[in-house]
């Protein structure tokens, strides 16, 4: 079987190396050459776990190849949408991409004349299939090309694992030969006992945004109450594992930090929220997950500020940027509301995140450090935004000997209340006292 995939960012470089590692003949395209020509070469633009070994073997075996041409579809079974659907100015999804991409498509289709299945993986508001659909027909193309709504749920960081072994796979179509293409496309999975829910195209579209702003919601939730653990002087880590060990609740998604963010969670809840205004419909939760979480960056922004103020601090180490660990993304990352705040107050900022995130360089206009060591060279205070594994492993003593005012705040509770008691630290942290 041969597929074609369009945009090789974090979920369409994901699912066509995983793809290949199925025995299926695929070719990624991105618009992008200097992406393209690494990715030819074996070379990983982005961060993520066990991708290149995975990546490096399709390429050994032919089972992948990488174009900037969309020449591949014309011999393809099925087109794969991964673009980006970024928020536009007013929350909604930006579908350019998207229709973009289908526009080459039809164009393909047309010239050839050939049948095809178009697979959504791209996250795309409630609709947009119906939407794409009369796209399709407007250009009398329905009998060539049919489409099916397949979200992905992959997680930046463990994206590979979750790809291999999902938790289920969603299809949603309006008639049988695209789910007979898109069942074959995951045979593989299917084979092992991956469950398949097979609907349709606007119910899968639902699916996708429901879970993104359900698991947003819990955040949010979690976060709230370290506000109040904080206040009454409870610990919020025991109060997660108390609540989370409850069966019909779960542990997972259920620990405080610095407000949510990534490529996902702002941008589908605030897609969920811009459908749901737009078509009268009276949804409270969405709005109400919205603003604690853009009211929760803002004040502890606020926070890390004062505290180091209060403290005399004028030197700050950033431990970790990315918007969580194993990830060199900084799409919505909460470091960039603290850079900002701190910034605007006059500190001086190093900034340390094992991911060395070009992005981040670009966005903070400012060279990551190359080691923690220099980080926490000749500094005052230090702030964790990032749970990366190399900061859980430090030794607290080692810190405060490299902090002149002894200050760290630590957005992730990584670590233990008394040990940095015990280690002379001036120590915040989140729903604890
Ligand atoms: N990142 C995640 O963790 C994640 C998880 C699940 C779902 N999603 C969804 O998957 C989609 C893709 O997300 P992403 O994070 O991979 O985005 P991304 O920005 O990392 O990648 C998108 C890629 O598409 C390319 N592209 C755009 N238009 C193109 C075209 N016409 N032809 C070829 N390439 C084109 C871009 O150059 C870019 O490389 C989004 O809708 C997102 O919401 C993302």
């Amino acid at each position: 079987m041969k597929i074609s995939v369009i945009g090789a960012g974090y979920v369409g470089l994901v699912a066509a190396t995983c793809f290949a590692t199925f025995g299926l003949k695929v070719t990624c395209i991105d618009t992008s050459t200097e992406k393209i020509e690494k990715l030819k070469l074996g070379e990983i633009p982005i961060y993520e776990p066990s991708l290149k070994e995975l990546l490096l073997s399709a390429l050994q075996k032919k089972d992948i190849n990488f174009a900037t041409s969309y020449d591949s579809i014309e011999h393809s079974d099925a087109v794969i949408i991964a673009v980006g659907t970024p928020s536009a100015e007013d929350g909604s999804a930006d579908l350019s991409y998207v229709y973009n991409a289908l526009g080459i498509i039809m164009d393909i289709v047309e010239k050839h004349n050939k049948h095809l299945v178009v697979v959504t993986k791209a996250t795309v508001p409630i609709g947009t299939a119906k939407k794409m659909m009369e796209l399709v027909n407007d250009r009398s193309l329905n009998d060539y090309i049919s489409i099916v709504s397949n979200p992905e749920f992959l997680r930046e960081g463990s994206a590979v694992s979750d790809f291999l072994k999902p938790d289920r796979i969603v299809l949603g179509a309006s008639n049988g030969e695209g789910l007979s293409v898109a069942n074959r496309i995951y045979a593989a999975l299917i084979k092992k006992g991956v469950t398949v829910v097979e609907t349709d195209n606007t119910t899968a579209e639902l699916i996708k945004y429901a879970a993104n702003s359900y698991l947003a919601m819990r955040i949010a939730f979690v976060n709230e109450c370290a506000d109040i653990a904080e206040h009454a002087g409870a610990n919020i880590d025991d109060a997660c594992l108390g609540i989370g060990l409850d069966s019909r609740i779960g542990t997972h998604y259920f620990a405080p930090g610095p407000a949510y963010g990534g490529s996902c969670f702002p941008k589908d809840t605030k897609a969920l929220q811009y459908y749901s205004r737009g078509n009268g419909l009276d949804i409270k939760i969405v709005d109400a997950v919205i603003a604690s979480n853009d009211a929760r960056r803002d004040r502890l922004a606020a926070r890390a500020v004062q505290l180091f103020i209060e403290h005399d601090c004028k030197r700050i180490a950033m431990l970790g940027v990315t918007f969580k660990a194993n990830t060199d993304d900084m799409r919505d990352s909460a470091s960039i509301s603290v850079v900002a705040s701190l910034r605007a107050a006059g500190f001086d900022i190093k900034m340390f995140d094992p991911s060395f995130s070009k992005e981040a360089e670009e966005i903070f206009g400012q060279k990551l450090e190359d080691d923690l060591e220099n980080a926490l060279h000749n500094i005052d205070g230090a702030i964790v935004l990032t749970e990366w594994s190399q900061f859980q492993n430090l030794n607290l003593s080692y810190i405060s000997s490299k902090l002149a005012k002894n200050v760290l705040i630590d957005y992730r509770n990584i670590y233990n209340v008394d040990d940095a008691k015990e280690a002379g630290l001036l120590y915040y942290s989140i729903g604890r006292s």
